[in-house]
């Protein structure tokens, strides 16, 4: 037998008892005479005590031990005089009678302790060690524990689990599919699916009704923080459903997980439109843990008459006096900002990745005085318009940013999370979750210079906006909504076409001749022939959602095996290249 207990359960109620323990050593110290041992396994932590007057094999045997070592102990469960209160075996030691050491380690490249001395780079490519260590696992259980929390909702709800295969077409998602060469079909390729979003849409006409998988999904993208090449959704879709059920039934599922997990309840779950977002943020994802909404001062993209009433000058700062937009943010009892934070923040925003050519301030000082850094262009009547406009009270700081619309808008929402950051206003144990709903149906793509689906292709345009999908095929909104987290979009859906002349319409507006349609999606095309009902659906990013509940910034580590941000496991060396055989057989010439 290799245990009778667990590291992790121990306490003086097991006082006296003979027990057997196997785990890792994380520690032993020689304290004249006495060794302690710190055994650990995936519960906790025991303490093992050899005495000086011990049998001097079990001495000798106990000197041999270095970390990581593996072992079983036989012993018995006594009081420790020096109590831990951190650990729950705090209260006990154990006096051990027999040692046996199962298997010896190499010393670990760092530390398996909670603070390791390792490096990002080495504890990737060791990442089996670095699952060791307590952070680490503590994120792989709360994974667990969602997981099961997740299946257990949708179960009560109705939905089905079903499984979608992996070897698929090509699923357009807007990024670039990783493909897979077929052997027994020479010069072909499978895809890895992007999403298993067909499927679960001919789910529907098959007349599954509700579905949900917690799938894999496999994107050829450039990897941030929140991106894997290889991540998890909680994907799902319902029939004869419209928005209103869905963002229902998914807000049900996060108050949940929430409560479930965190014991959270949220009175708020607020529903924000897209074009609020963007003029409000700037952005499609804001953070609502803070307000510090954006004012405009100018926007000329309105029509005449809703236009902000602007304080003109005679001699206007030319860059208002040329921008299409002026808006800004009221950073409050800010005003005391040194020029030297001030200067810092300007070249926060003229930095390459955000690319603003400048900030104006305004300081509304404490006593009620105003100085701005366009003094020289307006009148201190027109500033205190301004400050009007803010809500600006005596102490606080205006940043102002002019430009195009669109850019500008994307330049402040950098500086009002960065001013968020610097304010500690972006607390990770304060949770706002958020629905932004409304999306437009298609997105501009400068590049290849026509519209693409800001979701995906199969995403129904609000009926009483088809009609300007000739005419203003920008303005088109969609049954489109995301749910956002503290600024993260954790997940996206939409309510599909399900009608074969409107989901043709879609593609033809979407560039693709009736031929084409025909051969990626013919399939989809004639289900929707035979009898396909209402539907929509949404996917929530699991990595993402876990590391929201986690606290932390990046989604690898709530990844058992991610990859780094080349996309490499360097851990097992992957992608590698295959042998001469290998690519023979799949057809595969040589490319360098
Ligand atoms: P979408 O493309 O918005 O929608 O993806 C859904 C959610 O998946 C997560 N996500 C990612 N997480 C980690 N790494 C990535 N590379 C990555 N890409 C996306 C995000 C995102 O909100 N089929 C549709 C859903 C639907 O319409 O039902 C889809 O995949 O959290």
């Amino acid at each position: 037998m290799h245990r009778t207990h667990t590291c992790g359960q121990l306490t003086l109620s097991q006082l006296n008892q003979q027990v057997t323990l196997s785990g890792w050593v994380q520690k032993s110290r020689d304290l004249g005479g006495t060794t302690f041992i710190d055994m650990r396994d995936r519960y906790g932590i025991t303490q093992l005590v050899i005495n000086s007057d011990d049998d001097e094999t079990l001495r000798t045997k106990s000197r041999e031990l270095g970390r990581e070592f593996v072992i079983k102990v036989v012993g018995q469960v006594v009081e420790r005089s020096n109590k831990n209160p951190k650990i729950s075996t705090g209260d006990i030691e154990i006096r051990v009678s027999n040692l046996e050491i199962l298997n010896p380690a190499k010393l670990p490249p760092f530390m398996i302790e909670d603070e390791t001395d390792g490096g990002e780079e080495l504890r990737m490519k060791y990442r089996y060690l670095d699952l060791r260590r307590n952070p680490v696992r503590n994120n792989l259980i709360l994974r667990h524990k969602m997981a099961q929390e997740i299946r257990k909702y949708l179960d009560a709800q109705d939905f089905l689990e079903v499984e979608t295969p992996v070897l698929i077409k090509s699923t357009p998602e807007g990024a670039r599919d990783f493909v897979v060469p077929s052997r027994m079909n020479a010069g072909e390729f499978y895809a890895l699916p992007q999403s298993p979003q067909t499927f679960k849409q001919l789910l529907m006409v098959s007349g599954f009704d509700r579905y949900f998988q917690i799938v894999k999904c496999f994107r050829d993208e450039d990897l941030r923080a929140d991106r894997q090449p290889e991540f998890t959704q909680i994907d799902c879709e319902m029939a004869f459903i419209e928005q209103e059920d869905i963002l229902n039934l998914f807000e049900g599922l996060t108050r949940h997980m929430f409560k479930t997990i965190k014991g959270l309840e949220f009175n708020d779950f607020p529903r924000m439109l897209y074009a609020d977002a963007m003029r409000l943020y700037g952005s499609d994802k804001p953070d609502i843990r803070f307000g510090m909404e954006f004012v405009e001062l100018k926007n000329n993209t309105l029509p005449k008459n809703q236009q902000p009433q602007t304080w003109k000058s005679e001699n206007e700062f030319p860059v208002f006096a040329n921008a299409q937009m002026v808006v800004g943010i009221n950073a409050k009892a800010c005003a005391h900002y040194t020029r030297k934070q001030l200067d810092e923040l300007t070249d926060f925003v003229k930095r390459q990745q955000i690319g603003a050519t400048g900030l104006i301030y305004m300081r509304h000082n404490d006593d009620g005085s105003i100085k701005s850094s366009v003094d020289k262009f307006y009148t201190e009547l027109e500033l205190k318009n301004w400050a009007i406009a803010f809500n600006s009270q005596p102490g606080d700081l205006l940043l102002i940013m002019a430009g195009q619309k669109d850019k500008v808008r994307k330049q402040l929402n950098e500086l009002r999370l960065e001013m968020g950051n610097r304010l500690a206003l972006r607390d990770k144990n304060k949770f706002a979750p958020l629905w932004v709903i409304d999306f437009p149906l298609l997105e501009w793509d400068e590049e290849s210079e026509r519209y693409h689906a800001m979701h995906h292709p199969f995403t129904s345009p609000k009926p009483e906006d088809i009609d300007m999908l000739d005419t203003n095929p920008g303005e088109v909104r969609a049954n489109a909504y995301d749910l956002v987290i503290n600024g993260t979009e954790i997940g996206g859906g939409s309510i599909r076409i399900h009608d074969k002349t409107l989901q043709s319409l879609m593609f033809k507006h979407l560039g693709f001749t009736p031929d084409e349609a025909q051969k990626q999606f013919g399939f989809l095309l004639e289900a929707f022939e035979y009898g396909a009902p209402p539907h929509g659906g949404i996917a929530f990013g699991f990595d993402r959602l876990v590391s929201i509940f986690a606290g932390l910034d990046s989604i690898r580590d709530v990844i058992a095996f991610p990859k780094n941000n080349s996309g490499r496991d360097v851990m097992i060396d992957s992608p590698s290249t295959i042998d001469e055989k290998q690519m023979k057989e799949l057809s595969i010439k040589t490319v360098l």
